[in-house]
This record gives C-alpha cells, structure tokens and sequence, in this order.
C-alpha cells in the first residue's frame, strides 16, 4: 500500500489507540500457560499478536473471539500440544523470543520461524541463556538467527545478567524459568520492560523483583482477566502530531504510563511538550491515564544512554519531532536500534534527509540540528511499521505533498493507524494504491 500526505493544520479529537502490543502477546502466551480460563479485554488486534495468537493454537491450546474479548482456556505448565508444523512468527521478535523461552522446557520438538526481516535478526542472545539452563535450541548461522530448533527439556534454574538490556530476553528466561528445577535470578542493569513480570503476578507466579533483580520459581499459573491498557507506542505517534501540528488539541484515553515505557513522555516534557497526564489509575497490575496535548514550542535534548531502553520503540518518531526543536538533538547509546525490524538508524535518517532535515548518521544514534523546514518528498517504510509512521508523523508537517511506499506494514502494531490519522486531520492522508 502506498499513501500520499498533505500538510494539516487545527487538528482536535479524542482518541483510543487500541490495546498495547508486548502486553497482548505476554498475555495470551500465560494465559495459555495457566490453569483455568482468562478473559483478555482490550487486546492488540495487530498483526504481531495474531502471530502469537496463532502460534498458541497450533500448540493445542483453545483460544475463542468472544464479541471484544478473547478467551483463552489454559491447561498448565504442560497443557501444550507439539505442534504438527513450523510455528510462523510472521514479523514478530516477541513472538520467537518469548516462545522460545515457553517451549524450551516442554516434552516435545517445536520448529519456529518467521519473515526475512525476522530470520535476520539475532536470537544467539536467547541461545546462550537458555542453553545455559540446559535447553536443547539450534539456530540457523551458527545460533546467530531463525529458524529456531527445539527439543523440550528438563530445565534448570541460573543467575543470569543481562548483557543487553532486552525485555524479550528478560521474558524468555522468566518462562523458562518457570519450568525449571530451582530459583532462576535475573539480574538487569538497565531497566527494561516489565510487563512479563506484572502479568505473572496476576496469575500467581512464586517472582520476586527487588533492585535490578528478578527472582522467579518453578509452579503453577492460575487464570486471571486481563485488561490490556491503550499502546503508549502507538499512542506517541498522535502526541507528537498534537506537538507539532498549529492549533492541535488531542486528548488519548486509558494510555498504559508504565514507568518503563514512558521514555517518550519525560523526554518531549524535557523538550518542552505541552503535554499532562491526568486521571492516573491501575488496571490488570499495570497504571494507565490519560493523555492531554496541544501545539507545543520544543527545545533539543540529549538523550543519555540510561534512558534509551524506557524510549527504544520511539527513537524514529524522536528524530522527527528533533527536526522541529529548537537547537541540537542528540541520541547515543541506542545500537539496538540496527538489529530491529529494520536498521532504524540508518532508515530514518535517510528518510529525514529527503525531507530536508538536517540529520546526521553515528554507529549508535543520530544528532540532529533543528528546526528545519520539511519539504515533502518520496518515502519509502523499508518494510517496517514504525518508520512508516514516523514518516507519515513528517508528512504531516511538510510542505508539499508526501508519498510513502509499503506502509501496510503499519498493521504490524497499529493496524487503525491511518484510519485515525485521516479523522484527526480532516482526511490529508490518502490512500494511492492499496
Ligand atoms: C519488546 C521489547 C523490545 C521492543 C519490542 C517489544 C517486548 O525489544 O523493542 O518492540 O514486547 O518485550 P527488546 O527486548 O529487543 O529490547
């Protein structure tokens, strides 16, 4: 699909960004791992999560739509079925990882995969903790990428520090370890993601999380309802339009404000984003509120290393919203970026500067000079949901009109992306060729 982008002014409008993405995989993977049946209310209905939804029935386990809810009927620990084909992963390095980590104890043989993007990405650091608890995974390339062999073991219990601060690692030790024979520690240095660890809460995990330090044993989950809170991933793209755009006001409704996701909200604060985050409350173990913003003057920042985990998944929409700060922006520390669906580093900055921003390409970051005007041009997504919206975010702001090859690739994580786009700003989003 193919979509052409006028500049928009004066937008206002409420909003529901839909269900968070690694919080509706996370959900439906323990769900199926638990006793008893969970209802999952406000779930992702993204492309990655059907990957994770479909890979859980071809495990055996029952999983129904049932009107806005899915029902998963859990049968254990060990309740899953080997599957009688290769489990696709589709896009989804959540799916894999996670899965990995569930499938690495059970009695039987899985084969996972996925699409080019995801067979080139790295898997030897779920390998080589995992083997560690005497799991029975081969990896294409030397261990180093999909497609992932293994054959369910017995498992036992490690102390692992995390050499990369990935919560998909993180996750697929704490299933693991679920199965093992002992206490399986996790120590974190950085601060990632901690959904999985929220969520086996709820379903009555024996985990412990003290310091930088996750403490899980082996035993039975029990089935709980789930409320999924708004993606704040999806949800930056729209407050970042509220900065930029002249005369915006924007409200979004029940975002999830994990502290270990709001990297984004401190960081455009700090830029000086008009932004408040009000009516904050709890639901299924995690906090949500919602989100205020309107046309905001900004500032550059630089982002330190610490900080990039809480912000990983926003760092192409953050070099957009650079181009339009005031002074230098500059993101160091943030390598991770080129293992992702795609190079994000190199993607967005090559974007950008069709554009006309003033960006320049480091091993781990970018620095950008702003503000800049944008001129619209011709983009391309390189396959990859977030730097289709992240270009859509600029050719909303740029003179002239924007065009932005393969951008169905949104339905990754926001499938009604261009949907609320196009009722934000009066329909200056069109579809050229779908
Ligand atoms: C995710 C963790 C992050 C993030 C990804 C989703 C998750 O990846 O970038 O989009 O759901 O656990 P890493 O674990 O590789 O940092």
């Amino acid at each position: 699909m193919k979509v052409a982008i006028q500049s928009c002014k004066n937008i206002s409008g409420r909003i529901d960004v839909g269900g968070d993405k690694s919080i509706t995989h996370r959900s439906l993977i323990i769900a199926s791992l638990a006793n008893g049946t969970s209802k999952i209310e406000h779930y992702s209905r993204c492309d990655d999560c059907w990957s994770t939804l479909r890979a859980m029935r071809s495990l055996g386990v029952v999983i129904k739509e049932k009107g806005n809810d899915l029902i998963v009927h859990g049968h254990g620990l060990h309740g899953l079925k080997e599957p009688d084909n290769i489990l696709d992963c589709g896009n989804s390095g959540t799916t894999i990882r996670l899965l990995s980590g569930a499938l690495a104890g059970q009695q039987f043989y899985t084969i996972l995969n996925g699409d080019t993007s995801l067979r080139s990405r790295p898997m030897d650091r779920i390998i080589t903790p995992l083997r560690s608890m005497g799991a029975n995974i081969k990896g294409r390339s030397a261990d180093r990428f999909p497609p992932l062999c293994i054959q369910g073991t017995r498992l036992r219990s490690i102390e692992y520090t995390l050499p990369v601060p990935s919560a998909q690692v993180k996750s697929a030790i704490l299933l693991a370890g679920l199965q093992a024979d002992r206490c399986t520690r996790i120590i974190e240095p950085k601060v990632s993601r901690d959904h999985t660890e929220r969520l086996l809460t709820m379903f009555d995990a024996d985990i412990e999380c003290h310091d930088g330090t996750i403490a899980v044993r082996p035993g039975a989950l029990h089935a709980s309802d789930i409320t999924v809170p708004g993606d704040i991933s999806s949800a930056a793209y729209f407050i970042v339009l509220g900065c930029l755009v002249d005369q915006s006001d924007i409200i979004i409704k029940d975002v999830g404000v994990n502290p270990t996701r709001t990297g984004i909200l401190d960081v455009l604060m700090r830029m000086g984003a008009c932004c408040t985050i009000a009516n904050e409350r709890f639901i299924s173990n995690e906090p949500i509120a919602d989100l205020t913003v309107t046309t905001s003057v900004l500032k550059g920042i630089t982002l330190s290393p610490d900080m990039v985990p809480r912000i990983i998944d926003e760092l192409p929409l953050l070099a957009v919203t650079a181009t339009q700060a005031e002074g230098t922006t500059i993101v160091q520390g943030a390598g991770e970026l080129r293992v992702k669906e795609t190079d994000r580093i190199s993607a967005i900055v090559q974007e950008l500067k069709k554009l006309g921003a003033d960006i320049h390409e480091r091993e781990d970051g970018f620095i950008i000079n702003g503000p800049t005007p944008l001129y619209g041009a011709r983009c391309c997504s390189h396959n990859d949901h977030r730097i289709a919206m992240s270009c859509s975010i600029a050719g909303l702001i740029a003179q002239d009109n924007t065009s932005i090859d393969e951008v169905s690739c949104v339905a990754i994580s926001c499938p009604e992306f261009f949907d609320k786009i196009r009722d934000l700003t009066h329909e200056k989003v069109c579809i050229l060729e779908s």
